[in-house]
């Protein structure tokens, strides 16, 4: 049996302690219409922009915020601007994965100082409220993880409460579609984990990268243990901040009986790495799911006998290390169609989305913890299968 890790005790005076996840940026084909598809389906809010009115002359950024979530949409607005580069080759994606930290610029050195590589130079942007420094690392193929400090005004604690993100930056009027998400909120919280998948030996590189250039840790949690099994096709290790701020698996691909589906991610990007899923958290996984399906939300479908079979294997789980059963409507669960797991510590309650653009890339995730600290290996084998199915449906098996 594994415990998951203790926290390692953070100071002030680490500058790789991180405060939280300023926000994650995507480079979209056009960041205006992106920002209500999100704020249609997913219920976010469209807070604020930067583009050609508010002086941003290069690119155009659409600031949308759920809970702690922060997703910044961001569009090149030139063919050599880097978005539309990226955009051009991979469609639209997650570029960043953006840490607010004490000072920027010391946690960027510190990064380089651990062996990491520039992906940009800090870089103040200033006016009379405050500044907001940012500095980049590269990570795994397209990723890139921003180090952001942030004073006055522009400091996290006032973005949270709805203040200015950066300087640029105008807030929306009033939009029917945030009236809509006021009024029938999606609870989505924070990110609870981002995925990457990386090209076929080289997990363990970026397990290496992430322990030694960011100082992460592996988490340890039940499931670790043989997580690659002929239905997953992924071999998948867990690199988590060391206040647990955020968790990053990684996945590389391992031989199954079909083409793995990070196989196929890889394919449709090049054979480079990147972000394969945001897993977004929400304390009410049934009311959570209901909207978001009520909005449209395209998630993956499950075969039925998946609910013939799942309480049986969750519950005896739950009730040997001493836990009470699911407690959610089973019915309702499986109206839903939301996915269970358990482990010794609790279960969780999941479901992912289809791919959430053309090209079989980028999907969401939507979990809520009962106490298990995992990640749901459990389901590998019904996710398989369903992935299978779209893979077949799409011709790419
Ligand atoms: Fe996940």
């Amino acid at each position: 049996m594994t415990t998951a890790t203790t926290p390692s005790a953070k100071t002030a005076a680490d500058p790789l302690a991180l405060n939280d996840v300023d926000h994650v940026r995507f480079f979209v084909g056009n960041a205006k219409q992106a920002a209500f598809f999100y704020a249609h389906t997913f219920g976010f809010n469209i807070s604020q922009y930067a583009d050609l009115t508010t002086g941003c002359r290069t690119d155009a950024s659409y600031l949308l915020t759920q809970g702690n979530i922060r997703l910044l949409l961001t569009t090149g607005l030139s063919a050599d601007h880097p978005a539309q580069q990226e955009v051009l080759r991979y469609g639209d994606g997650v570029k960043d994965v953006a840490f607010d930290v004490e000072d920027a610029e010391a946690a960027y050195e510190r990064a380089l100082a651990n062996g990491g590589t520039s992906a940009y130079e800090p870089v103040t942007l200033k006016d009379d409220r405050g500044t907001v420094t940012m500095a980049g690392i590269q990570g795994a193929g397209r990723v890139v993880h921003s180090f952001v400090s942030r004073t006055g005004e522009y400091a996290l604690s006032n973005v949270k409460k709805g203040g200015t993100f950066a300087p640029n930056f105008a807030h929306m009027g009033t939009l029917g579609v945030n009236e809509m998400n006021k009024a029938r909120p999606c609870g989505l919280m924070y990110v609870d984990h981002a995925v990457i998948n990386v090209e076929l030996g080289k997990m363990n590189h970026w397990v290496d990268w992430y322990e030694n250039v960011l100082e992460f840790t592996m988490f340890k949690h039940f499931d670790d243990k043989d997580i690659s099994t002929e239905y997953s096709a992924l071999m998948s290790k867990v690199m988590a901040s060391g206040n647990h701020l955020i968790k990053m698996p990684i996945n590389e691909p391992a031989e199954g009986k079909k083409k793995s589906q990070i196989q196929e991610y890889l394919e449709w990007h090049d054979m480079t790495p990147g972000i394969q899923h945001l897993a977004l958290r929400t304390d009410d996984a049934l009311a959570s799911v209901a909207e978001l399906r009520h909005r449209g939300v395209d998630f993956l479908s499950l075969p039925d006998t998946y609910y013939e079979l799942v309480w049986d294997r969750v519950n005896s789980k739950l009730i040997e290390h001493g836990h009470e059963p699911v407690k959610e409507d089973h019915q309702k669960i499986r109206d839903l169609g939301i996915l269970i797991d358990a482990d010794d510590e609790g279960y969780l309650l999941q479901l992912f989305t289809k791919p959430l653009q053309d090209r079989p890339t980028l999907f969401f995730e939507i979990i809520a913890r009962r106490g298990s600290q995992s990640f749901g290996k459990g389901n590998f084998k019904a996710l398989f299968e369903a992935l299978e199915l779209e893979q077949q449906r799409r011709g790419n098996l």
